[in-house]
């Protein structure tokens, strides 16, 4: 297949939004110009280069003190790991006493909060809810903006299919159409309406793109797969970023198809910047440059800077050889002036874009950073999200929500007390506020209640020798809340797993408790979808926590108590077992699906264990029960072009008040592609007092029902399609037809 048709039908398809297109200002055009014209070739290099401050903002070295003479020459055009007004002001003193006086852009991995640490980010998916993630973007950069940053390597855009894969945990999941909503608020929450304003940062979509599809689940292994795949599940959360003005991209560590990312035209040059004309810049994934020597793609590091800017990398993240080869490649005709001058043109422009020629402190201001890190509606907003994340896998007999008195609650496992766990990874500030353990938010909450503790093992869990005194506490409860689940450590980048079970000693621990005859309230802390069957079987409330944030403890406690109704939904789904990873409910249609669990014989089957998952994508409970029903579609067919109206009653039948996540899928019954079983196309979040009605709709667009066809083009093909509301993927409640014509 040749390129050229693939991106032109992109290019029809995807024309710039309006948001873009404001974007391009043209008075920073004409100083961008000016400011180009005055430089030499070594100083345009210099904006490219991006380094990382560790040494330079460290102790007295010779590796220091030649950075901060190159950043003082002007080689330096960014850097990341430099944060705090106070050091962030001494780094661009420096850059600014080059001739030029470019001042420098200073980014960090601002993942889920700055001081204040809010859920991790597949947690806060957890939540489907976009103004609360919107708002923890926004409470993130309004911290380390006045921490000196400008610029944050967030939100991760890659849809995650493989819990084995670390990185899920800092991404929205497994669903394309909630992972561009997602994308889409956070971009907004960090970057505001517009750049420049001192309270917000600029975002970064990455890693682009299909890093979230490494083989076997292994961080930075190779990605291979078909463009269809690509184009309609991995791109649209970036082109949702895009959309929304993101003010740059990264790329990514994986090579697709055999190409790595960082040298791939055909996703930087072709797709990002020539069919979705985005205006910004892509800077490296750390080192991921020089990286192409390792995967076999570049001869040396001179050919990988060379491979690298020619296909469209701008910024060499700590990389350092765009600083050493590309001045030599463009002498030698390797490089094209006009690739170098492009790169440099869409970094200045963000430098223009964020005020930092007018003043290149005006986010290092060490009086506004202390008065904005102690702001305790901080705090509120990260407790608000952390409830909304959390999701009620199960809860036999209304075991919860629990009585805040007269009650004797054992708290126990080794997660119930320990602050750094509840954090999970990626937390960068070393100012970080207090976090509240599980076991001082119950103790906050539950005055009245008698509460023992016992941890039982340390994080990891790799010894029983306390098992016995918390069985003796448990023995002597009334129900035992247990704190069980993955250390801080064990998500993120570099940490796959190829058991994601519950790690150590922890099954055997509740095993133990369970023994006790008391019920059983798991509260599972992790940075992705784990497998704990005996605990999905046994124990009597499931409460799947993520990891929650500063403001964790008191979350949890919020639902267990029932201060706050559970409302949460997974975002990916929970498999039974390892080997049916990777796992969605989005699956393709087969010729031999299973009809009937038990004729499986020559189906689309395992023998040694259902398809079904142990939680489906979607699946998640509350302490009351929403009804479904009177389902209407306003036309039941449809011409091209045209939009209709679904519509159903959705009715709050218990006795609490509750929010529901109802959502909408769709599936094309018959088609040019083979699709997917069913694709969420939408969902609306509901708060229903008892016994209180509401009539809810969607809005079945062209885009609903559409997907990329054989050549790569979008449109919706006539025939019939199966529309379908419900409470989960696994858990549908009304559907009709709707044919298009
Ligand atoms: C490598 C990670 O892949 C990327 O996500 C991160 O932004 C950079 N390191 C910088 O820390």
């Amino acid at each position: 297949m040749t390129l050229k048709p693939m991106v032109v039908s992109v290019a029809l398809l995807c024309a710039l939004p309006a948001l873009a297109r404001d974007q391009i200002d043209k008075s920073v055009d004409v100083k961008v110009d000016a400011l180009l014209a005055k430089m030499t070739l070594q100083e345009k290099i210099g904006q490219l280069h991006q380094l990382s401050g560790r040494e330079a903002t460290g102790p007295e070295s010779a590796k220091r003190a030649s950075q901060l003479a190159e950043i003082e020459t002007g080689n330096v055009g960014s850097m990341l790991n430099v944060k705090g007004a106070q050091d962030t002001r001494a780094m661009q003193a420096l850059a600014l006493k080059s001739r030029l006086k470019i001042p420098l852009l200073f980014g960090l991995d601002v993942i889920h909060g700055y001081k204040t640490v809010f859920p991790v980010p597949l947690g806060e998916a957890a939540s489907w809810d976009l103004e609360a993630i919107e708002r923890s973007a926004q409470v993130a950069a309004r911290e380390a903006s006045a921490a000196g940053l400008h610029w944050t390597f967030a939100p991760m855009v890659d849809i995650g299919r493989d819990p084995r894969w670390g990185r899920v945990m800092e991404g929205a999941g497994e669903d394309t159409y909630l992972g561009a909503q997602i994308a889409r608020a956070r971009v907004k929450g960090f970057q505001g309406a517009r750049l420049g304003s001192t309270d917000r940062i600029m975002a970064t979509a990455k890693h682009f793109a299909a890093y979230g599809a490494a083989i076997a689940g292994r961080d930075y292994n190779a990605v291979d797969m078909s463009l269809q795949q690509l184009y309609e599940v991995y791109l649209p959360p970036f082109k949702a970023a895009a959309d929304a003005g993101v003010a740059t991209f990264m790329n990514s560590f994986n090579s697709l198809n055999g190409v790595p990312a960082t040298g791939s035209a055909l996703l930087q040059r072709d797709i990002l910047k020539g069919a979705w004309k985005y205006p910004g810049f892509v800077v490296s994934d750390w080192a991921s440059i020089k990286e192409m020597v390792p995967h076999g793609y570049a001869a040396d590091e001179a050919d990988a800077a060379v491979k690298a800017l020619n296909a469209g990398s701008d910024m060499d993240m700590e990389g350092e050889v765009y600083i050493a080869h590309l001045a030599q490649a463009v002498k030698a005709g390797k490089v094209p002036q006009k690739n170098v001058d492009d790169a440099v043109r869409r970094i200045l422009r963000k430098k223009f874009e964020m005020g930092l020629f007018d003043d290149p402190y005006r986010f290092s201001d060490p009086k506004r950073e202390q008065v904005v890190l102690a702001d305790p509606q901080h705090r509120a907003a990260a407790r608000d999200v952390a409830r909304k994340s959390l999701v009620l896998l199960k809860n036999e007999r209304n075991v919860l929500p629990l009585a805040k008195s007269g009650r004797r609650i054992a708290v126990i496992g080794p997660l119930a007390d320990s602050k750094r766990d509840l954090e999970g990874g990626w937390v960068v500030s070393d100012v970080r506020g207090d976090v509240v353990t599980l076991l001082q938010g119950i103790r906050g909450q539950a005055p009245g209640a008698q509460v023992s503790y016992a941890a039982a093992c340390a994080p990891g869990c790799a010894n029983a020798d306390g098992f016995a005194a918390a069985v003796d506490a448990a023995a002597k409860a009334d129900v035992i809340v247990l704190a069980v689940g993955e250390t801080w450590d064990m998500s993120g980048e570099a940490k796959s797993r190829t058991d994601i079970g519950l790690p150590g000693r922890q099954t055997e621990l509740f095993q133990r408790l369970k023994a006790t005859g008391k019920p059983v309230v798991a509260v599972l802390f992790a940075g992705r979808p784990m497998i704990f069957n005996e605990i999905a079987d046994q124990a009597d409330a499931i409460l799947y926590a993520w990891f929650p944030g500063s403001e964790g403890g008191n979350a949890v406690a919020d639902v267990l108590f029932g201060d706050y109704n559970p409302s949460g939904k997974l975002p990916a789904t929970f498999p039974r077992n390892l080997g049916q990873i990777p796992i969605t409910y989005a699956q393709t249609m087969t010729g031999r699906p299973v009809v009937d669990e038990k004729n499986i014989v020559y189906r689309s089957a395992y023998i040694d264990s259902p398809n079904t998952p142990r939680y489906a994508f979607g699946h998640g409970k509350s302490y009351t029960e929403f009804g479904y029903s009177g389902l209407r579609l306003d036309k039941a067919t449809l011409r091209q072009g045209e939009s209709a109206t679904l519509s159903f009653e959705l009715e709050n039948k218990g006795k609490v008040a509750g929010t529901e996540i109802a959502q909408l899928y769709v599936r094309d019954m018959v088609a040019s592609i083979v699709r997917p079983v069913k694709e969420l196309k939408g969902f609306a979040k509901v708060q229903l007092q008892p016994g209180e009605r509401r009539r809810v709709t969607f809005t079945i667009d062209p885009d609903t029902l559409s997907f990329f066809n054989g050549q790569l083009k979008w449109g919706a093909e006539p025939g019939a399609f199966k529309l379908m509301v419900g409470s989960a993927s696994d858990d549908i409640r009304l559907d009709t037809t709707l044919q298009l014509q």
